[in-house]
């Protein structure tokens, strides 16, 4: 089924100038990029949108890097989304990422790791939800 799901082109991207580079890889995957902004996060919400991690040793030091510069956030749709977005990715190390995967290709490190994806289709919702307002995307 035609679905959706939500990226983030994270700072050590948009630092690179790579949103281009990113976004044509996401669209050479099957997705379709249906709603976009360029933003940038304040503490408050990038602790908001990654609260499931906020128990983890890495919480500080990924919110700190949410913040360090602009990032994009995206609302992309294909069909089977959510795992197709994930194809595309790679693992969260890019050291463990497949070829041709946009971490492999373009990440720095685990937490420089290019692009945010949703892992499941409830969690897509909501964070389409903690972004984006209903007449903001255009499919
Ligand atoms: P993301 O998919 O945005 O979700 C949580 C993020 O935490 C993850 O991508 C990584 O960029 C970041 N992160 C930083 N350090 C770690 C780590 N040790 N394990 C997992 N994720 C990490």
């Amino acid at each position: 089924a035609v679905t959706r799901t939500f990226s983030i082109i994270k700072p050590d991207a948009t630092r690179r100038n790579l949103t281009g580079a990113v976004t044509k890889m996401l669209e050479e995957a099957g997705l379709r990029v249906v709603a976009s902004k360029r933003l940038q996060l304040s503490q408050e919400q990038a602790e908001g949108f990654y609260a499931v991690h906020k128990e983890r040793p890495f919480f500080g030091e990924l919110v700190s890097f949410m913040t360090s510069g602009p990032v994009v956030v995206q609302v992309l749709e294909g069909e089977d989304a959510v795992k197709r977005n994930r194809d595309i990715m790679g693992a969260t190390n890019p050291k463990d990422a497949a070829e041709g995967t946009i971490r492999k290709e373009l990440a720095e490190s685990i937490e420089a790791n290019t692009v945010h994806g949703s892992d499941s289709e409830e969690n897509a919702a909501i964070e389409i939800d903690f972004f984006f307002k209903a007449d903001e995307i255009v499919g």
